[in-house]
């Protein structure tokens, strides 16, 4: 088995199918793809087109778009596959929102919230898995510039306690060219991307963006554009604070 900096040198120019392909090659079943219900659908027909089974999964934080949902249905439709919904927990979401109610995220920011929503049931489905795929671009964000397309993911722990592997099959995509693969390839999509919405989240945390403003301004726009990572990728974090 190659070590994730063989892998991150071999695949650094690889395209998004034989990255897919290389992860499924090496971890199986103890492999997933973290599917967010917005452009990143195209994850899912990339790991098809290799031919090999793959698993996904979706964090249900319980505050997407009724859009989001029924996205989700269209999508084990069109890819015959059931997606592994992740819940939170629920007493913490009860003790929370009883405390403070159900937009306290607009008073002390959304990293609670999302902590209890996205963080916490993402480490439980991590620690079944021995490595993940994202769709992580570096043309997302300031703070993904950077995202290389494998890396150990330090920041949650693996099957057994062992160690995690991170593949960003879209680090080196740009969005514009992921669209053409959605348009082209006949893909279904969220139909939110029809009325301006680009990056996709949580109903209360996103919204539209004009064309000339970066699709991270439609996400916690009523917070400071560095604090814009939930925690599922930490990574970028942690890297970034010691650039
Ligand atoms: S976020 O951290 O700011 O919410 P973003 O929406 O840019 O992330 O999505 C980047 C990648 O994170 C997605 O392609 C997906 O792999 C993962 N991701 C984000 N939200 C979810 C979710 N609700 N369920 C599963 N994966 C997600
Ligand atoms: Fe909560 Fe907003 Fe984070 Fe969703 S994005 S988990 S609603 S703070």
């Amino acid at each position: 088995m190659s070590t994730i900096d063989d892998l991150a040198k071999h695949l650094a120019t690889s395209n998004p199918v034989e990255i897919i392909g290389s992860a499924l090659a090496q971890f199986g079943p103890d492999c997933a793809i973290s599917f967010s219900g917005a452009e990143d659908v195209v994850l899912l027909e990339y790991a098809r087109q290799t031919g090999k089974p793959f698993r996904v999964f979706s964090l249900d934080t319980g505050r997407l778009h009724p859009e989001t949902y029924r996205f989700f249905a269209k999508v084990e439709e069109f890819f015959k596959l059931k997606i592994e919904y992740c819940f939170p927990d629920a007493q913490e979401v009860q003790r929370m929102v009883r405390a403070k109610g159900m937009f306290s995220f607009y008073q002390d920011g959304h990293h609670e919230c999302c902590g209890i929503r996205k963080v916490e049931p993402l480490r439980r489905q991590l620690a079944g898995l021995r490595a993940w795929i994202t769709g992580q671009r570096r043309d997302q964000s300031p703070i993904r510039a950077s995202v290389p397309v494998v890396q150990l993911d330090g920041s949650f722990v693996g099957k057994d306690a062992g160690p995690l592997a991170k593949f960003n099959p879209l680090a080196n995509i740009p969005g514009e060219e992921v669209w053409l693969a959605i348009r082209g390839l006949g893909l279904p999509y969220n139909e939110l991307h029809d009325r301006g919405f680009v990056s996709i989240g949580c109903e209360p945390c996103t919204r539209a963006v004009l064309p000339s403003q970066h699709e991270r301004e439609g996400r916690w726009w009523w917070e400071d554009a560095t604090k814009k990572e939930c925690g599922l990728h930490q990574a970028n974090i942690a890297k970034d604070a010691s650039a």
